[in-house]
């Protein structure tokens, strides 16, 4: 059967969609453009895309063969999961393998908006370091601290676990406390729900006016979750002390004024970019392509 690859995989997972199917791989340097997506969809039993594919209903409609969308990302905003449904279209989603390296990559931000490490670095690297003193940019210690997440999915209980290594306590909104609750008594607030319309602007002026003035602020998720603009108010206003990003309302565009903020710290969404992660992420999309056009049932269906 046939095939669509938007972007490379490693050769080692490729080789096995190739062993079986006919693949055809769109090598452009950035996202394949959605009229060029519609153009080679027409024809193809499976779609592997990633997260930078928008995978509307009047896509999926010029497709009356396609069997499976995989997607290589745990979320999956990106596709109208209920016209796939509507067709007859399997959607998969690769959860699990990116949980410990986007849990890990949340560690990363918390620490570095805790510690001013981007500000330190753009700092030095301008040659304006005058050397060690006692009171030079200082952070904020996460010990004995409370870190408040939002979304207790497999990422956000992995960011959890986490937290006693740096004497941390972890509360889950809607479980420990309300969502209000932890807004207003949390040092740290990771952000790990699911995008789309149900979180769209979760977080908007209102609830970032709750948060203390000291908290710092972090999303790995989806960039759709907070108001990019209420956050550059709230930064200039001094409502909250730090924010990280790593997902951004329309990336790869970040709304201009976070980028002249010290205090912002922003990751161009490498949440789950390790080797292994990726890897591992190509190689289950893979697997669900070869289950479904077996006609076998996919692994990780959404
Ligand atoms: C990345 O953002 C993913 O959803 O896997």
């Amino acid at each position: 059967m046939k095939a669509l690859l938007t972007r490379r995989i490693p050769s080692s997972v490729l080789s096995r969609l190739e062993a079986v199917h006919d693949v055809e791989r769109y090598d452009g340097p950035s996202p394949i453009p959605e009229d060029e997506l519609r153009r080679r969809i027409a024809d193809k039993h499976a779609l592997i895309c990633l997260l930078t594919e928008n995978v509307s209903a009047e896509t999926l409609a010029v497709a009356p063969d396609l069997k499976i969308v995989a997607n290589i990302a745990v979320g999956y905003d990106n596709i109208d999961v209920a016209a796939a449904r509507g067709r007859g279209i399997v959607v998969t989603n690769t959860p699990d393998v990116l949980t410990e390296a986007t849990a890990e990559f949340t560690w990363t931000l918390i620490l570095a908006a805790a510690r001013r490490l981007g500000e330190g670095e753009r700092l030095l690297r301008r040659g304006e370091w005058r050397g060690w003193a006692l009171d030079f940019m200082l952070g904020t210690e996460l010990r004995g601290k409370q870190l408040g997440i939002i979304g207790r999915g497999r990422i956000g209980r992995a960011v959890a676990a986490k937290a006693p290594a740096f004497g941390m306590k972890a509360v889950f909104a809607r479980h420990d406390l309300s969502l209000d609750e932890l807004l207003v008594t949390s040092d740290v607030i990771s952000i790990h729900v699911p995008g789309g319309d149900s979180t769209r602007h979760l977080i908007d002026r209102k609830r970032l006016a709750r948060m203390k003035r000291s908290a710092i602020l972090v999303n790995t998720s989806r960039g759709s979750v907070i108001d990019e603009e209420a956050l550059a108010w709230a930064m200039q206003e001094h409502l909250i002390a730090a924010a990280a990003l790593d997902v951004y309302e329309r990336e790869p565009n970040v709304y201009a004024p976070l980028l002249a903020m010290e205090n912002v710290v922003l990751a161009p969404h490498l949440g789950s970019a390790t080797r292994e992660t990726r890897t591992a992420m190509a190689e289950l999309a893979v697997e669900n392509v070869l289950a479904v056009l077996a006609g076998q049932p996919p692994k990780t269906p959404v």
